[in-house]
């Protein structure tokens, strides 16, 4: 039931990148808890049941300091150029802190994400979305992640953060490579470099003019007193512009197709738009944009799901495996938009529970339900078995989405 297996699970696997459920339901049956192996060297426990994973993500003793990180990994690890891996400037930032530097990073943006200072985001969301998808109507066939999955979330982090938009496309290639788990260290550790040389320039430039954005109130925050160093500022930064579309992309793609992929579901939901709401939380469910949650680390032994992992050891939890455990979920392989929903954990769970979830489920709804009315004729351009996955632990997403729009309304 639980344990050590030398059988490797190849989470790069294509079939895995495909489809990891059916190995995910596996191990959800034989092996909930268990080590494995990754490319770099790194023994990790991955935990697959839903009530386990909540309790980890929940679990006082397990951290998330990169600090103790950094140690940890060089304990375990062989290679050392891997080492390089944890050493950049990046990482001083809330999901790599544990209390009260974890709090007290959280403190100082969180007021600018709860759902109501959000929803002020709204007509600016509505306008940017229709936009683009004004862009796209009269063309026979578009890359819906390029055209419009992708636009509207960074426009809308950039904005917010006071970040040009010119450099997004810079943005995107930098985090990409960072969010791959890409073997080649060289280029994960170029793109780190670069990222961090592009941020602090941009603090000096707010610093010289400041605007009325996020941006200039983090280098104000900083420069009035000892609430955040240098370091933390880049790296908050960092994590809001990373986080703040790297997922949200991938919402609106995963749900697009998954719509496209059950036609009874599509029309449900065009029957009736109060469903909206719900169907995102059963797209987040269903193939969510965060399959496995961030590295953690036990600081003292840990029970879980009748194993005892050791102290200094660690642990990477499925959400997607999380999503689909039949123990919480009826029927958890079936799209259903009708679903009742809550309880997923798309958002993660515990103190590093998504920051910016009512902003993503926003963007989500505004983006899948203007696409809907704008397009009733909209279809995949391509087969399903032809679309490629992002080969990465991290993030589940498309490549590319090509999608036919058909006439507009
Ligand atoms: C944390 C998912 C959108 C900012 C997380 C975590 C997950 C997640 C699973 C926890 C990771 C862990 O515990 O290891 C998602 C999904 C999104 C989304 C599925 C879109 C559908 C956003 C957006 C922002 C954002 C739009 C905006 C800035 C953050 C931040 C954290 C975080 C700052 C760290 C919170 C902390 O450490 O306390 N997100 N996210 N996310 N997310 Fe999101």
């Amino acid at each position: 039931m639980q344990g050590t297996d030398t059988a490797p699970i190849e989470l790069f696997d294509p079939d895995f990148v495909r489809d990891p459920h059916p190995i995910l339901a596996r191990l959800r049956n034989e092996q909930p808890v268990r080590e494995v192996l990754l490319p770099r060297g790194l023994k990790v426990w991955l935990v697959t049941r839903y009530e386990d994973v909540r309790a980890v993500l929940a679990a006082p003793s397990v951290s998330k300091n990169v600090r103790v990180a950094q140690e940890l990994f060089e304990r375990h690890n062989t290679n050392p150029e891997a080492r390089r891996m944890f050493s950049d400037a990046l990482s001083a930032h809330m999901l790599n802190s544990d209390p009260p530097d974890h709090t007290r990073l959280r403190r100082l943006v969180g007021k600018a994400f709860t759902a109501r200072r959000i929803e002020e985001l709204r007509p600016r969301i509505e306008e940017i979305t229709e936009g683009l998808l004004g862009a796209m109507a009269g063309k026979d066939e578009v890359d819906l992640l390029d055209a419009f999955a992708f636009p509207l979330p960074i426009t809308v982090i950039c904005e917010l953060l006071g970040v040009p938009q010119e450099d997004r496309d810079d943005f995107r290639t930098w985090s990409n490579t960072l969010l791959s788990g890409s073997r080649d260290i060289e280029m994960v550790s170029g793109a780190a470099t670069a990222m961090a040389e592009y941020l602090t320039k941009l603090i000096a430039d707010k610093r010289a003019n400041p605007g009325d954005d996020m941006v200039t109130a983090l280098v104000q925050a900083r420069d009035e007193g000892d609430r955040l160093d240098e370091n933390e500022l880049v790296a908050m930064l960092f994590l809001l512009l990373v986080a703040g579309h790297e997922t949200t992309v991938n919402l609106i793609g995963n749900g697009v197709l998954a719509l496209l992929r059950h036609p009874d579901q599509l029309a449900a939901l065009r029957a009736d738009p109060s469903l909206l709401h719900g169907a995102i939380e059963e797209f987040l469910r269903y193939d969510g944009p965060v399959q496995l949650a961030t590295f953690r680390f036990t600081t003292q032994p840990l029970a879980v799901g009748g194993t005892v992992i050791p102290e200094g050891e660690f642990l990477l939890v499925s959400l997607s495996s999380a999503n689909r455990d039949p123990e919480k979920f009826a029927e958890p392989d079936r799209l259903d938009v009708t679903r009742p929903s809550g309880g997923h954990v798309a958002f993660g769970h515990g103190i590093h529970y998504c920051l910016g979830a009512p902003l993503a489920r926003l963007e989500g709804e505004i983006a899948i339900g203007r696409l809907l009315s704008r397009f009733p004729e909209l279809r995949l351009a391509a087969e399903p078995e032809e679309l490629t996955w992002r080969v990465s632990t991290i993030i589940r997403g498309l490549e590319t989405l090509p999608i036919s729009p058909g006439r507009p309304a």
